[in-house]
């Protein structure tokens, strides 16, 4: 089992390192091999994505990543950007299919800003569309603007597209998801105002009539993104594109009390996977060693769950947690009144102790 291990920038190396203990000691026969991903390896080799670092994660079974960015390189121009690192490995591998769960642990209701009874027992399953949509349709750029009223005008663009087949395989992972959970999918579009979401709705229709045992229905993003806090435990698989999920999973992972808990799998059609939390780099706690790294340890047990079929450990892995959050410890995105503050290394130490 090949593990491409990606810790990247700002606290992507400290909750990078508690993940790869965890797995250390659960004794598996990996094979780990790390290397610079993002600001790193732009600072390193000038470029967020090196060819050796693809390479290596093209190579392997599964990606374990950290996070990339610092507003250090918010100047340089868009191709050197650290966020180009990990948006170039999901194109290149074809990691189409984003599952972002947002679960919240029983223990961590007084957590989230909502009302406990709003969200406790929530499970959610975000699942977005990742190598399409306005993220990487063509053309795109800067021009002077030929028509309308400001002619003449310097303007941007960038172009919102999907393709028939790729809606359908993105239709497809969340009518079998749902299968595996209550059976129920909402599609999330913006079918009244745009061509490539009137499209998405009629094709995720088209491919439901495949799943007459899933029930389906459609909401536009905007009441998605109030229903989601109105009365999130309404929805269980929630289908939708690149962008619209961009925003639609930090929303739902707030739920959840922290995005600090929120891991990610990111699959291509042969089960290869890129596995991440959902938050970013966070350079303003970096080096501090008070990062969360509970959504990166979870993600781990992600990649043993849909990439290295490994079940059992994955399952060992999320009791740990929960045992962990049973005894109170918290680092201090999860902190509450009553609970003990701990930080990134005592947290790992802790989760390995329940492993144990
Ligand atoms: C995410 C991030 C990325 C995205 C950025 C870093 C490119 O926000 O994984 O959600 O927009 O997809
Ligand atoms: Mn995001």
């Amino acid at each position: 089992m090949k593990i491409a291990v990606l810790p990247g920038d700002g606290i992507g190396t400290e909750i990078i390192a508690q993940a790869i203990r965890v797995l250390d000691a659960l004794e598996l026969p990996f094979e780990m091999e790390t290397a610079l991903v993002g600001g790193a390896a732009y600072d390193a080799h000038g470029h967020p994505l090196p060819d050796a670092t693809l390479k290596l994660a093209k190579d392997a079974d599964a990606v374990l990543f950290g996070a990339v960015g610092d507003w250090k390189y918010d100047t340089l121009e868009r191709q050197f950007r650290p966020e180009q690192a990990i948006l170039g490995l999901r194109k290149n591998l074809g990691l189409f299919a984003n599952f972002r769960p947002a679960i919240c642990y029983e223990q961590l209701v007084d957590a989230s800003s909502l009302k406990p009874e709003l969200i406790a027992g929530l499970d959610i399953l975000i699942i977005r569309e990742l190598t399409g949509d306005i993220y990487f349709g063509q053309p795109r750029g800067r021009r002077t603007a030929v028509d309308g009223h400001f002619s003449g005008a310097e303007e941007a663009f960038d172009t919102m597209r999907y393709s028939r087949p790729e809606v359908e395989r993105i239709a497809r992972v969340a009518f079998e998801a749902a299968r595996k959970r209550s059976k129920r999918v909402t599609s999330v579009d913006k079918a009244n105002v745009l061509e490539t979401f009137q499209f998405w709705k009629d094709i995720v229709t088209e491919v439901g009539k495949e799943y007459p045992d899933v029930e389906l229905d459609h909401m536009y993003v905007d009441n998605a993104a109030m229903q989601l806090v109105k009365a999130p435990k309404k929805f269980d698989v929630v289908v939708t594109g690149n962008m619209f999920g961009d925003i639609l999973s930090d929303e739902a992972a707030m739920l959840t009390g922290s995005i600090g808990m929120l891991p990610s799998a990111s699959l291509n059609a042969s089960s290869q996977g890129l596995y991440e939390p959902s938050h970013g780099s966070a350079p303003d706690i970096a080096g501090k060693g008070v990062a969360n790294p509970l959504a990166t340890i979870l993600s781990a047990a992600m990649m043993l769950r849909y990439s290295l079929n490994q079940e059992e450990a994955a399952v060992r892995i999320e009791t740990a947690v929960k045992k962990v959050l049973a005894q109170g410890l918290r680092t201090p995105d999860i902190f509450s009144k009553g609970t003990t503050k701990v930080g990134t290394v005592e947290m790992g130490d802790a989760v390995l102790k329940a492993l144990a």
